[in-house]
């Protein structure tokens, strides 16, 4: 299949990238290189279109050239923190520029999307764990903004056949296996990449936000789902896509893992101490998150290959030992380390 992957060059976006160029798909990435996209983060098997999706010319003009059978949206704002101070930015970026997306893909009679939605859209949930049925209450403009799209997306699928798959991802973590890809953000807010930046002398020590959570040590407990798993359910989702319908999965290991537990794992795969201090709860963060993924796995035939936070964190240690500076570190080799 032809298919235009927006925000190609970022976290989650290179990753199912290089998936779909070794399944032997046609991609190119549309992506405008800013807020966690990089160049060097493009396979080389795919074309880069460096734009904006508020520029409507240069994407309409992509679309004419490209002749797509299908579009992966992943390019959006995802820091829930600035999405409450900067409400109007996530709207922008989320809803505008995907609805703008849909416009241009209706324009070229184009059925077949892949978007990346989040587990934030559920909000607090009534229980763990997260089924797909259960009520989506975001408390994060972040959220609102994959909600609106969802309803989006199921108004384009009864109106014009568009057919969509929304993947509720829980939290993607981990690199590539083979340590070229990972995680580089500025700034770096996501609990793994910040307990490693520690590990790596970077950071004094991580804080723990949030130690008298109704849960067994106090602390947060999130379901980590590693980016290559990610990956391959898009890549799963894409080809077996019905038209006409949208699909919404949940994308977890369904494996709980608390913030307490993640550095001590941490600790455990780089040897290295990681200073914690004991900080007061994060507005807005539920209590416990993970996933029933039971319907992506029965719908899709996909099985992560990464069911154990250890496995995750061991790659993405690999990732940030390799490139303390992330993608610059391939940039000037010099600040590789031994
Ligand atoms: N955490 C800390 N200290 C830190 C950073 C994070 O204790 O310095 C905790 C958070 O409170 C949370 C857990 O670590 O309990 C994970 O936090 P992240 O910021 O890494 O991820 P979130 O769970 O907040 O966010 C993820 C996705 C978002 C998505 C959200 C839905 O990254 O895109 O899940 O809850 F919206």
């Amino acid at each position: 299949m032809k298919i235009l992957a927006t925000g190609g060059a970022g976290y989650v976006g290179s990753h199912c990238v290089r998936e779909l160029c070794a399944g032997g798909h046609d991609v190119a990435v549309y992506d405008n290189l800013r807020d966690g996209g990089h160049r060097e983060a493009v396979d080389p098997r795919a074309r880069l279109v460096v734009g904006d999706l508020a520029d409507r010319a240069l994407l309409e003009r992509t679309f004419a050239e490209g002749r797509f059978d299908a579009v992966m949206h992943f390019a959006a704002r995802l820091n829930v923190g600035e999405s409450v101070r900067e409400p109007l930015r996530y709207y922008r970026n989320n809803v505008v520029n995907t609805v703008s997306l849909l416009e241009v893909m209706q324009a070229h009679a184009m059925r077949r999307l892949v978007f990346s939605s989040s587990c934030a859209t559920y909000g607090i949930p009534p229980g763990v764990p997260v089924t797909e049925d259960m009520p989506q209450a975001p408390i994060s403009p972040y959220g609102h903004t994959k909600l609106a799209m969802e309803w989006a997306l199921r108004g384009c699928a009864e109106a014009w056949g568009l057919g969509a798959t929304a993947l509720r991802y829980f939290n993607a973590a981990g690199a590539a296996a083979d340590g070229t890809l990972g995680e580089d953000r500025d700034p770096e807010y996501h609990l793994i990449p910040l307990v490693l930046q520690v590990a790596l002398g970077q950071r004094e020590r991580v804080e723990v936000f949030g130690t008298d959570y109704p849960t067994p040590d106090g602390s947060c407990i999130r379901d980590y789902v590693h980016v290559e798993d990610l990956a391959d359910v898009h890549r799963r989702a894409l080809e077996s896509q019905p038209a006409g319908v949208l699909r919404c999965l949940n994308v977890g290991t369904g494996a709980g893992t608390s913030v307490r537990q993640i550095i001590e794992v941490a600790r455990e795969v780089t040897g290295r101490e990681i200073p914690a201090a004991f900080g007061p709860r994060r507005p807005g963060d539920p209590p416990a998150l993970y996933a029933d993924p039971s319907r992506a796995m029965r719908e899709l035939h996909w099985q992560p290959r990464y069911p154990e936070v250890r496995r995750i964190i061991e790659t993405a240690w690999n990732w940030h030992r390799t490139h303390p500076h992330g993608y610059a570190s391939v940039r000037s080799p010099g600040a590789m380390a031994k």
